[in-house]
């Protein structure tokens, strides 16, 4: 659909219909739906792939979710998705296609971007894919040595954003598929201390430094490769010669590669039609292929597939991308919730959500829409979590007792790691206890009558009391694997495109983050030399000249 011909999304009879249903359903509670319909529990659930997706204790009836359905239909999600599989340049800001769904396509399969030649980009990713695999192959033998003639011993992913937090992430998840061999880490932040602690203890003559920067022009990476390239050099004595053997880079600018001084024979490359936070399964996965394998690396391309397709070809009846992003829009848009917290019940996912932080809240978090206009309803939510059981001890109690709506997607895994020792592994039921006991307390919560029940003094009832009726999403799957991951990380990227199509947004440009960038390089002169900056605030300029008096400037 033209988005200038669309109708204001508010003023769509789709949206009125479900601001009315909305009405209606205020007054009730989940106890109810699953009082007056005994099979909710098993009724109100999908499966995709290895992921058991269970909403039956969402705040939803079946005319929720056909109202909501409606809206996808009348706002053009499914045209869109098939824009954006078909190679269509719908980041129209950055007049760019959206591919990313190419990067996990299989060998044969043809996927065009619009205005390119070759069209075809399957060939090529193919290409990259093959090289990393040869690489990480010879890293992971010992064939690849360093300067020196040392092996690889430790890999240094230097990014940030989606260069950065996809891989970290994914290596988190997979560390139980990882070489324990090797030692993988990753720096981002531009403060010093994240490249010292990562590089302290290494031996530079083992250590390989992977600068990933889609566009390598990023201030934070580019200084932080720097000074990685100085240390290594200073270590080990040697000249520039020394660099080939211990830097690579992924990125999709050969040009600024080569000045760096990375040789473009190392260099693994992608591609404009890759967003950043949606690239971890291009080149930008290289650290993960080597700690992983590229045998389990395809593995997790495959759980992406998977779950492509079926985004791309389910009804929308059991689409559950598009599902959970239309739970998403009714908690949004209907109940007023401003965020949206992810529970995974896994140490192996504990940055799984500052991942979706950036896949969510930089795609989404956006007031105009596609014409520039400004939007009238919300758009993204604000995502947040930590691994669940720590979080019960933290936060929970504002989920369940405090005054805001905060919908809660919980993901939990049958089995623990194979690794596990015997006692560890029985640990697992209690982790899991602990995770249906919470989804639980948050939809039926406790009334009155049973804390009074209780024989509680009656000042404390209030207290003791949970309301319950707190939505919330079970995704179950037997155990976390490269595919289940690529497979989880699939079902967020499209429940996002979904939103984004239903707001009319542009999901797939960042100018948001660009103010903050130029204001950077235009303060650094006043701390180091305390050049004027023209225009500068009077709060700045004041707490300029105090940060300058602080370090004895
Ligand atoms: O500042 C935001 C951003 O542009 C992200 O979108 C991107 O993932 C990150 O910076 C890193 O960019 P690059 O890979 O070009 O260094």
């Amino acid at each position: 659909m033209n988005a200038d011909s669309r109708t204001r999304l508010d003023r769509t009879p789709e949206w009125s219909a479900l601001a009315a249903h909305r009405e209606e359903l205020a007054g009730t509670h989940l106890r109810e739906l699953f009082e007056t319909d005994p099979a909710r529990g098993t009724g109100y659930t999908l499966q995709v792939g290895d992921l058991y997706v269970d909403y039956s204790k969402q705040l939803v009836t079946e005319d929720t979710l056909r109202l909501l359905r409606e809206l996808a239909a009348a706002t053009g999600v499914f045209e869109l998705r098939d824009a954006m599989f078909g190679g269509a340049r719908i980041n129209t800001t950055e007049n760019r296609a959206v591919l990313h769904t190419a990067l996990r396509a299989p060998r044969d399969a043809v996927v065009e971007v619009d205005g390119e030649t070759p069209g075809n980009v399957v060939p090529k990713v193919h290409e990259v894919l093959d090289r990393m695999a040869d690489f990480a192959g010879r890293v992971r033998s010992g064939e690849w040595t360093g300067h020196t003639g040392r092996r690889i011993r430790n890999v240094v992913n230097i990014g940030i954003g989606g260069s950065d937090l996809g891989p970290a992430m994914a290596y988190e998840a997979l560390r139980a598929f990882t070489d324990r061999g090797l030692t993988v880490r990753f720096v981002s932040n531009v403060d010093g201390a994240d490249l010292h602690e990562a590089t302290r203890d290494l031996d530079a003559a083992e250590t390989l430094f992977i600068v990933a920067s889609k566009t390598f022009t990023t201030i934070e990476t580019i200084t932080n490769a720097t000074s990685a390239r100085n240390w290594l050099l200073g270590e080990l004595k040697a000249g520039q010669e020394a660099v080939a053997k211990h830097f690579v880079a992924l990125s999709t600018n050969a040009e600024k590669v080569a000045d760096f001084g990375i040789d473009t024979a190392n260099m693994f490359e992608f591609w404009d039609w890759v967003g950043g936070r949606y690239s971890y399964d291009s080149a930008i996965g290289l650290s993960l292929m080597l700690a992983i394998g590229p045998d389990r690396f395809r593995e997790m391309l495959d759980g992406f597939r998977l779950v492509d397709e079926h985004f791309r070809t389910a009804p929308p009846e059991s689409n559950v991308p598009l599902l959970l992003g239309l739970l998403g829009i009714w908690y949004g848009n209907f109940h007023d919730a401003q965020s949206h917290a992810v529970l995974p019940y896994s140490h192996y996912l504990s940055r799984f959500t500052a991942y979706l932080q950036q896949l969510d809240m930089e795609s989404n978090g956006k007031s105009v829409d596609r014409d520039g206009h400004p939007v009238e309803w919300q758009t993204g939510p604000v995502v947040w979590g930590t691994p669940g059981t720590n979080g019960q001890h933290a936060y929970y109690q504002l989920i369940h007792q405090g005054t805001k709506l905060i919908p809660a997607d919980f993901i939990g895994f049958a089995e623990p790691v194979a690794e596990l020792s015997e006692e560890l592994k029985a640990q697992h039921d209690l982790l899991m206890a602990n995770f249906f006991a919470q989804t639980q307390a948050l939809a039926f919560g406790k009334t009155a009558e049973e804390v009074r029940a209780e024989g509680a003094l009656e000042e404390q009832v209030p207290h003791r009391t949970f309301r319950g009726n707190h939505p919330t999403t079970t995704i179950l799957a037997r155990e976390l694997t490269p595919s289940v991951l690529g497979q989880l990380i699939a079902l967020y990227e499209h429940k996002v495109f979904v939103q984004g199509a239903v707001w009319n947004i542009d999901s797939f440009d960042q100018w948001g983050v660009e103010l903050g960038k130029v204001l950077a390089k235009r303060v650094e002169p006043a701390l180091t030399e305390g050049a004027d900056v023209p225009g500068l605030d009077a709060s700045s300029r004041a707490l300029v000249a105090k940060y300058r008096a602080l370090r004895g400037r």
